[in-house]
């Protein structure tokens, strides 16, 4: 009797050790390597890669600006007087890298203060050369702040657009404001609203609308700073999605008929980007999508790390039309960022 005890107890303390062995040998995965599974997944690169792609440092992007000088002025003091190397980017006005200095000593400039250049990713620029917004015409912007966005099509139409600059964040608000003043966007109307408002408020007004749409952010991680990830997480992708949604059936109502809008994230997130699109497609007959020919004429440098929208990803199918939208991989001259050029019928 004592002995069958004894073996029972051995039994139990051998069940025990291989149950705390499987616990001590199971894989935890960190943030990051959930991160980088899915943004392999998503652009169909190893996982080494996709690393790389994350580690890469962004240049220093300038425009410099006509409404606060002259841009050839400009362009002379920083060469000649600051010694800085401008290298011209070809398709982009008075837009360039800066070789020779990071963002924090070319923002530390009198003339940034004075806002005589702005400093700005090629990818957020090339939205709007997109949108191609012209003088004289009705333009919001829907999601504006810090207005980045905005300064630029005041730029591009010499400040003879009528703007509507808007943003639900009150602070956000606030800085949106200081960087009109800074930069010399006149003839902006800025307001401080639910961007789900204007399509039922404003059908058919505008002839141009932005949607830089509130999105997980994954085209600006940079893996080499602390924490890269904290503002990250699959459920935060999960729950931008009905956001971006309402967002663009407001931004398509009010936009007129034979209006262009463009729906711009910096997310690499197909559930952000196609499936959003997909659902605008699926629900007006009178959306179309347009081929973005303007990327077909940039350098070779600029045009290998974008690609076309994506139809399908991870058991999701969507609608066939977005593969005419543009996908920017993250590299040293673009974040990573998504476009779609959309026109009413
Ligand atoms: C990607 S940022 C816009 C960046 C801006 N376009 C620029 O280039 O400087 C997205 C903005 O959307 C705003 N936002 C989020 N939800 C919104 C909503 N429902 N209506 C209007 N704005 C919203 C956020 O406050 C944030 O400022």
């Amino acid at each position: 009797m004592k002995k069958k005890k004894s073996n029972i107890k051995k039994t139990h303390r051998k069940n025990f050790k291989k149950s705390r062995n499987r616990t001590f040998n199971r894989k935890y995965y960190s943030k990051e390597d959930i991160f980088l599974s899915r943004m392999a997944s998503i652009l169909q690169l190893s996982k080494g890669e996709t690393k790389h792609i994350f580690c890469q440092r962004a240049r220093t992007t300038i425009r410099l600006n006509n409404l606060k000088g002259d841009n050839q002025k400009t362009y002379r003091v920083l060469t000649q007087t600051k010694g800085w190397e401008l290298q011209k980017i070809n398709g982009f006005k008075d837009t360039y890298f800066v070789n020779n200095k990071d963002k924090s000593e070319v923002s530390q400039t009198d003339e940034y203060r004075d806002g005589k250049f702005y400093i700005q990713d090629l990818a957020s620029i090339l939205s709007i050369y997109i949108l191609d917004p012209q003088e004289n015409e009705k333009i919001l912007d829907i999601c504006a702040a810090p207005g980045s966005k905005t300064n630029l099509i005041s730029s591009m139409t010499n400040n003879k657009a009528n703007i509507v600059a808007n943003d639900i964040d009150t602070p956000r608000v606030g800085k949106l404001n200081n960087v009109l003043n800074q930069f010399g966007s006149k003839n902006v109307k800025v307001t401080n609203v639910n961007g789900n408002i204007f399509g039922g408020t404003y059908p058919n007004h505008f002839d141009r609308v932005l949607l830089d749409a509130p999105c997980s952010g994954e085209g600006r991680v940079y893996l080499v700073t602390p924490k890269p990830l904290r503002f990250w997480s699959i459920k935060k992708v999960n729950s931008m999605v009905n956001t971006q949604k309402e967002l663009l059936e407001s931004a398509f109502n009010t936009l007129k008929i034979g209006g262009t809008l463009i729906y711009s994230t910096c997310t690499l997130e197909p559930d952000e980007n196609e499936n959003v699109v997909s659902y605008l497609l699926n629900k007006y007959e009178n959306v179309r999508l347009e081929e973005i020919e303007f990327v077909n004429s940039l350098d070779k440098l600029l045009t290998k790390n974008i690609k076309s929208g994506i139809t399908k990803w991870s058991g999701n199918l969507y609608h066939p039309e977005v593969r005419k939208s543009v996908r920017i991989i993250p590299s040293p001259e673009m974040m990573g960022f998504y476009i779609t050029k959309i026109t009413k019928r």
